[in-house]
């Protein structure tokens, strides 16, 4: 569940592209993630695929037709209209982009559009060949649409329908989905907040090829800065070594070692209204990374020598531009509270996140302890790491109001 998408109604408009079976997939994922998704098709939409297909993934009725009424006689594409949260068309044929440019309404997608615009955001996600995306009709109509408000989330390059390659293909579905929930979450608690989030492991060069690094999937940070998204924030994530896709909406810093990550997160505090370091940073480096591959030679043991490396943290608590805000998490095997207490003291935290190991690494469920600076310490219960990540900007919500 994600929460942005509790509660909400998404009317999803599909046109005849191809890719209308993919729209297939997004409402699925929509559905399951929380959200109530009133499916709207055109036509030819449903020549690529019918309308029963969403109807059972969405357990919603399904327009197709602009005249159609409901048993009470209120005409069904108003009445979607009128309790969409937003409106996404995925995917916008070159034809209904246009229809939408000029106030076109004579079929079920275009009509609604017209209707729903006035309260509910436009999402727009084209998919049509090379040639008619690139036509300057077609991106004459985005940009009217655009400065009407339209967000357009653009079609990527690959594989086309017709055999070519190039630029039109839908954009795939978890970008359509970070597009939704961060439109969703503009006003949200954390609106005009800046908020950096440290994520994944580093890594320290010990020669041209090998690095010592850490069991750190970078989940909970990817959760945190998603998360802070949805509440309206501008997220900076500044990511270490991690195999996930970059979420949409998010400012993203890389920073593979220890001294680099330092480095961008001291420049991205400057404006900063929290800081939330769940990186799982190395505390030792190579004294020495060798210029060329260490060969294996005749020799059995290889000593390497290790050199402290800055700790973030602490820095950040003497840096002038030290956020309101300050979190850090604490991934012990021993001793945990305790060892969190102690952090959060010498590291001059607002709060600590202590995750016993080895749950924490790489899995989609934390269990952790919330310790507040001079407070309590709260066990919370087994969540997933999004949950978590809201329990932890419910907290920095709280400290920016105060
Ligand atoms: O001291 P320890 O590394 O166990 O503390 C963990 C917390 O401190 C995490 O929030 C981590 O991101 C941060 N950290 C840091 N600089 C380091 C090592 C860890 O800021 N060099």
């Amino acid at each position: 569940m994600v929460r942005v998408l509790q509660n909400k109604t998404i009317l999803l408009g599909v046109t005849g592209s191809i890719a209308a079976y993919k729209a297939a997939g997004l409402a699925s994922q929509l559905t399951q993630a929380g959200a109530a998704v009133d499916v709207v098709m055109t036509r030819a939409a449903t020549q690529f695929i019918g309308p029963l297909t969403f109807e059972a993934l969405t357990r919603r009725h399904v327009v197709t037709d602009v005249m159609a009424l409901l048993p009470d006689s209120q005409i069904w594409h108003v009445a979607m209209a009128k309790r969409a949260d937003i409106f996404v068309i995925a995917p916008a044929t070159a034809h209904t982009i246009a229809k939408l440019a000029h106030g076109l309404a004579d079929d079920a997608v275009s009509a609604t559009a017209l209707d729903a615009s006035r309260r509910a955001p436009l999402v727009i996600a084209p998919a049509m060949e090379t040639g008619m995306w690139e036509h300057a009709a077609t991106q004459e109509n985005i940009a009217k649409l655009v400065a009407r408000g339209a967000v357009i989330v653009p079609p990527g390059e690959g594989h086309l329908a017709s055999g070519a390659s190039g630029t039109g293909r839908l954009a795939n579905a978890d970008d359509l989905i970070d597009t939704i929930r961060a439109v969703l979450g503009r006003g949200g608690d954390l609106a005009r907040r800046v908020i950096v989030v440290t994520a994944g492991g580093t890594q320290e060069p010990i020669d041209p090829v090998r690095v010592l690094a850490n069991h750190s999937s970078g989940k909970m940070g990817w959760a945190l800065a998603q998360a802070a998204r949805d509440r309206g924030a501008r997220v900076i994530l500044i990511a270490g070594t991690t195999s996930l896709r970059v979420p949409r909406g998010v400012e993203l810093m890389a920073a593979s070692s220890a001294r680099e990550m330092r480095e961008a997160v001291l420049r991205a505090i400057v404006d900063a209204d929290a800081l939330v370091m769940a990186a799982a940073v190395a505390d030792f480096r190579p004294a020495q990374t060798a210029e060329q591959k260490i060969k294996k030679g005749n020799t059995e043991t290889l000593t390497l020598e290790l050199v402290k490396n800055p700790d973030i943290l602490a820095d950040v608590a003497r840096h002038s531009s030290r956020p309101a805000v300050v979190i850090g998490f604490a991934a012990e095997t021993q001793e945990l509270l305790v060892n969190a207490r102690a952090k959060l003291e010498s590291k001059n935290l607002d709060l600590i996140v202590a995750n016993p190991v080895p749950s924490a690494f790489g899995s989609d469920i934390d269990r952790a302890t919330l310790i507040e600076r001079g407070g309590a310490a709260t066990e919370l219960p087994p969540l997933t790491k999004e949950d978590l990540s809201e329990k932890i900007l419910d907290f920095i919500a709280a400290r920016l109001k105060t």
